[in-house]
C-alpha cells in the first residue's frame, strides 16, 4: 500500500519536493529477487516457492481481452485464474504490463489501465510497469493492431510531453509506483533530441510516482548491437530511481544478439547486474525472465542457480547498505 510517513508529509507541505521525491523511492519494499511468471512455473513454483521472494506477472496473461465495446470486456480464463490465485496467498506480487503502449501517439486506451486498477484493488501489486515502446496501433475496430514486438520511441519533445500525460493519468488511477523499462533495439532514430537516459531521467523526475525498471540484458544487447557503453549509461541513468532490474539471458540470429530470454544469464549479464545494482540505492527486485520454450534449458536446478546468483547480488549490497546506515 501507498502510505506517506508523517516526515515525508511534512516535506511536501513545505515545498521541499526534491527531499519528498527521494523519500518517496525509500518507501519503495525490498523484496529481494523474483521470477516473471511463464506457462513453464507452475511446477516448478509448487515445489520451490520458497526460493522466490516475489513473483512478476504479466496481468494480460491471465484474462481474454474482447475488444472495445466487449461487455464485459475483460473475460478471466479459469484455469489461470487458480494459479494467480494461489501465488498471491503465498508470495507478494508485482505486475509487468505489456498492453499500455506508452509510444503510440493519439492512443491511449484508458480500459486498459481500469482494468490494471480493478486488478490491483484485488491482489495489491508492489508496484507496475510497462514498457517505454509502443506495440500497437488503433483500429476503428474493438482490438488495435499489435506489432508483437516492442518498438522503440523517438527521444524527441514531443515524446516526452505526450509519455509524460500517459503516466501522470496512470499514477493519477493507480495508487503505486509505475515504472519504465527500457528498451532493446536494432535501429536508432537520426536526430533525437535527447539521449536515451536523459530522455528516461526527465520522464520519470517530473513524476513523483514513476521510476525506472532497468532491464540489464535489454542494456547488454544494445551494447553488443548498437554499441551502447553499458557501464556508461548505467553512470548517465537516475539510479535513485530504479526500483526494479530484469535479467535474462539471449541468443544470436544473423549476427545479431537477440533478447530472447533464452535461457540462463550470460556471465557478463550478472557482472553488469553487481555494478547497477551497487548504484541503485532504492532497488525493490532482480526479476529473472525466461521464456517458457527454453525451460529445457533451465530446469529445476537451472532455474535455482539462476536466482541463487541473482540473491548473491542482492545480499551483497543489502548488507552493505544496512552497515552504512547503521554506521
Ligand atoms: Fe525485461
Amino acid at each position: 500500500m501507498w502510505a506517506f510517513s508523517p516526515l515525508q508529509l511534512a516535506l511536501k507541505k513545505a515545498g521541499c519536493l526534491f527531499f519528498f521525491k527521494i523519500m518517496l523511492m525509500k518507501n519503495v519494499d525490498k523484496l529481494g529477487v523474483g521470477l516473471l511468471y511463464n506457462a513453464a512455473l507452475p511446477d516448478y513454483l509448487a515445489a520451490n516457492i520458497a526460493h522466490v521472494d516475489y513473483v512478476e506477472i504479466i496481468p494480460d496473461m491471465f484474462w481474454s481481452d474482447g475488444g472495445r465495446n466487449a461487455h464485459p470486456r475483460f473475460v478471466e480464463l479459469p484455469q489461470w485464474r487458480r494459479q494467480l490465485d494461489w501465488l498471491a496467498e503465498r508470495v507478494p506480487l508485482v505486475a509487468h504490463n505489456i498492453g499500455i503502449s506508452l509510444g503510440t501517439m493519439d492512443h491511449f486506451d484508458k480500459g486498459y489501465i481500469h482494468f490494471i486498477k480493478e486488478m490491483n484493488e484485488h491482489y495489491q501489486f508492489k508496484w507496475h510497469s510497462d514498457h517505454l515502446s509502443f506495440l500497437k496501433l488503433p483500429t476503428s475496430g474493438p482490438h488495435d493492431h499489435n506489432a508483437g514486438i516492442a518498438v522503440p520511441v523517438p527521444y524527441d519533445e514531443d515524446y516526452l510531453e505526450m509519455i509524460g500525460k500517459k503516466i501522470d493519468y496512470i499514477t493519477g488511477q493507480i495508487p503505486l509506483p509505475f515504472l519504465i523499462e527500457n528498451n532493446v533495439y536494432f535501429v536508432e532514430y537520426p536526430d533525437q533530441d535527447y539521449t536515451e537516459t536523459a530522455f528516461i531521467n526527465k520522464l520519470v523526475q517530473a513524476s513523483d510516482r514513476s521510476g525506472i525498471l532497468l532491464d540489464i540484458h535489454n542494456l547488454y544487447a544494445n551494447s553488443i548491437n548498437q554499441k551502447i557503453k553499458s557501464k556508461a549509461y548505467i553512470d548517465e541513468l537516475d539510479m535513485s530511481r530504479v526500483l526494479e532490474m530484469h535479467i535474462a539471458g539471449g541468443n544470436e540470429m544473423n549476427g545479431t544478439y537477440m533478447d530472447s530470454h533464452a535461457g540462463p544469464c550470460p556471465d557478463e549479464v550478472m557482472e553488469l547486474l553487481d555494478y547497477a545494482v551497487s548504484k541503485a540505492p532504492n532497488l525493490g527486485g532482480i526479476t529473472f525472465e525466461f521464456h517458457e520454450s527454453y525451460f529445457h534449458l533451465l530446469q529445476f536446478d537451472g532455474l535455482n542457480r539462476q536466482l541463487e546468483m541473482a540473491r548473491n547480488t542482492w545480499n551483497k549490497y543489502q548488507i552493505k547498505s544496512l552497515d552504512h546506515e547503521l554506521a
